[in-house]
């Protein structure tokens, strides 16, 4: 088999991490991962994002408590269908983490990075996904580890959104976790019979 260039190699050896050494990320290589984000592509050059970086372990832990406590609220409050998600969001978290005995929503992580854009922006959640994949490759390639954590978004209806002094006109599309892993998961299983090469001709039409 032909060798990978090293950037596909790297998209390969990428996975969603949810263990992470208890050492913090030097400010240069998260400034890096940033700057790789920002050379994701966007829909009319229009940049959208800001990022809001916490890499203070009591902060990340507020924010961690915080959102835990307004998902349930707001879960509970859907009724049985909230509970339903609510059970499946515990059963997400206890399958991924030892999240009965220390309950965080950011798996130990030493930095949280939240992913905004202007709420009226209609094309910001592709610009933000793509941001933060370029930012996750950019992690594997610095030798650290990453995970896109959508429940982050909760962030929002925390009592203490406030403090991350994100304006009124963003919006929070994405968090995203990154530090030294702790753990090496196997790749799931990709789905592969999804391509549909539309103009090749039927077979025995030619
Ligand atoms: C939009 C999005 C939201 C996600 N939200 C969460 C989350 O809230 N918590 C979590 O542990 N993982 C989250 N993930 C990570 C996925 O579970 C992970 O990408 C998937 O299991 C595939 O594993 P891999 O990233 O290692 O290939 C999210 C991924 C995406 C793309």
């Amino acid at each position: 088999m032909k060798t990978m260039p090293a950037a596909i190699q790297n998209i390969y050896a990428r996975r969603s991490v949810r263990q992470y050494q208890d050492r913090p990320v030097e400010r240069e290589l998260i400034e890096q991962i940033i700057d790789a984000g920002r050379m994701a592509p966007t829909a009319m050059i229009k940049q959208p994002w800001k990022f809001y970086v916490l890499t203070r372990r009591e902060s990340i832990r507020e924010f961690s408590k915080a959102i835990i406590k307004t998902l349930a609220k707001e879960m509970v409050h859907e009724g049985a269908v909230g509970i339903a998600k609510l059970a499946m969001g515990a059963l997400y978290n206890l399958y991924y983490s030892d999240f009965l005995k220390a309950p965080d929503i950011f798996y130990g992580a030493p930095v949280v990075i939240f992913i905004t854009a202007p709420k009226d922006e209609p094309w910001a959640c592709y610009d933000t996904c793509m941001c933060a994949q370029n930012m996750m490759l950019a992690a594997k390639a610095l030798g650290l580890d990453s995970c896109p954590l959508g429940a982050g978004k909760a962030v929002e209806h925390t009592p203490i959104f406030y403090k991350l002094r994100i304006p009124y006109p963003e919006q929070v599309f994405l968090a995203l976790i990154i530090g030294y892993g702790d753990e090496t998961p196997k790749a799931h299983k990709r789905i592969k019979d999804n391509v549909v090469y539309v103009d090749d001709p039927e077979p025995g039409c030619n």
